[in-house]
């Protein structure tokens, strides 16, 4: 009686969260995109009339001489710049306030953030401090809370998988208390997306997966979702489609520029569908993962999906089978039964063929009580995933992750 109740309220209230997101219609950055476009970012920071950059990345991409090409170019156009490589994965808010004291302590004006969501949310963040002086990283969380524009923003991507580039979000790891939570606004959303591909052809084997499976996560999620409409819908076909077709095309072949072109694309498509209507328990679940054990955000995506997709297959079947229609699953006429089912099969043939696990060994007995509680409440704030869980049926999801 009481979950039935809790049920409707929870409805309730993600249809006015839903009119909210609808009314807001988020920014999309300017997009220069194609191989080799990464050159004409110096051209863009000089017609914004900005003197000193700092540049947001993590000292991996640092390391394999990725951001050697930038400097020069920058050099070249007299544009002074600082490095702050000291983003983490799940980055965190010491993360974000080194990046800000760096930000100050050399006089930037704008910022670059160069590499996959974990620089490109720590810049954003970065650039929320330098506009709300005083305030902590903690003062942002939830929705709407950044009052002041941010400092010009171009954002970088070197992976293809979380559409940070085109979001209202970041995500934000607390190291204090092992937790990640979100910051949703559209005054985040990159004034500028770059999407080359040269730059993620680096992208190992299971890195490329892990992130490919994110962008899927993002674009199924959003679709499935009870809050989405005929603009996210779009983009969501449109990322189904090119990461179905492209994924394993990377995965089997890092230098095939036209696989990773699509993949840059279908990441950023992904991200403009779930801007517009958020995700939903599978990442609910991961950024539990993420913070607890550090298990890569993709990776923790590309484990949950097809359990949650088996869970909600009664409510989602017609929007799941619309999917496989889409991706070229199945012939048209099949049953919405069937063309489900061979949609969530298909996302579990590439992460068998991808490596991607069906389980974690990390997941620990004690800490289930606590990651049904932050995924509840997380999923509570502001998803609207076509099934609800219980608190019960989620302890239940969590136990079916604990490989044997
Ligand atoms: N803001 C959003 O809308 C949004 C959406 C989804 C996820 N996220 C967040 O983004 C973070 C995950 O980002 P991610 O999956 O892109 O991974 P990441 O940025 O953490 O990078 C993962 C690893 O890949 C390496 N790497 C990145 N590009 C590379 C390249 N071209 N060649 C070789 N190595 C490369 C990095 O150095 C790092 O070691 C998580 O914190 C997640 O919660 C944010
Ligand atoms: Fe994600």
């Amino acid at each position: 009686m009481l979950w039935t109740v809790t049920k409707a309220l929870l409805r309730v209230k993600q249809r006015f969260m839903g009119l909210i997101f609808r009314m807001i219609n988020p920014p999309v950055p300017k997009l220069i995109s194609g191989a080799g476009s990464i050159k004409k970012l110096p051209e863009e920071i000089k017609k914004e009339g900005l003197s000193h950059i700092l540049i947001v990345t993590d000292n991996v991409l640092v390391r394999l001489g990725m951001l050697d090409g930038l400097f020069a170019a920058l050099e070249k156009s007299a544009i002074a710049y600082t490095l702050f490589d000291g983003v983490e994965q799940n980055p965190t808010i010491e993360n974000m306030e080194a990046g800000l004291k760096a930000y100050l302590d050399h006089g930037c004006d704008g910022i670059v953030a160069f590499g996959g969501g974990s620089p490109m949310d720590c810049a954003k963040v970065i650039g929320a401090l330098k506009s709300h002086p005083n305030q902590s990283v903690h003062s942002f969380r939830g929705y709407f809370k950044i009052k002041n524009e941010l400092p010009p923003l171009f954002a970088v991507p070197t992976t293809a998988g979380t559409g940070s580039e085109v979001t209202v979000a970041a995500v934000v790891k607390d190291a204090k208390n092992h937790e990640k939570f979100g910051i949703g606004d559209k005054r985040l959303v990159p004034k500028w997306a770059i999407l080359d591909p040269d730059l993620t052809v680096s992208l190992p084997p299971h890195i490329t997966a892990a992130t490919g499976m994110d962008a899927l996560t993002h674009a199924v999620e959003s679709y499935i979702s009870r809050i989405s409409f005929a603009i996210a819908d779009e983009y969501a076909e449109k990322a189904v489609r090119l990461i179905l077709a492209n994924l394993e095309n990377a995965y089997d072949n890092g230098s095939d520029i036209q696989a990773r072109n699509n993949m840059l694309l279908a990441s950023y498509y992904a991200g403009l569908a779930f801007t517009r209507t958020m995700v939903g328990y599978v990442h609910a679940i991961a950024h539990n993962l993420g913070g607890l054990y550090g298990i890569p955000h993709g990776l923790a995506n590309a484990t949950i999906l097809p359990y949650i997709l088996d869970y909600s297959r009664k409510d989602a079947q017609t929007r799941l089978a619309r999917l496989a229609v889409v991706a070229n699953i199945g012939e048209k006429d099949s049953s919405d039964e069937t063309l489900s089912t061979m949609f969530i099969d298909r996302i579990r043939q590439m992460n068998t063929k991808m490596g991607i696990p069906s389980g974690f060994k990390e997941i620990r007995e004690e800490d289930i009580p606590l990651i049904v509680k932050r995924t509840m409440a997380e999923a509570a704030f502001a998803y609207a995933p076509p099934t609800l869980m219980s608190a019960s049926q989620c302890d239940g999801m969590i136990r079916k992750l604990i490989p044997g």
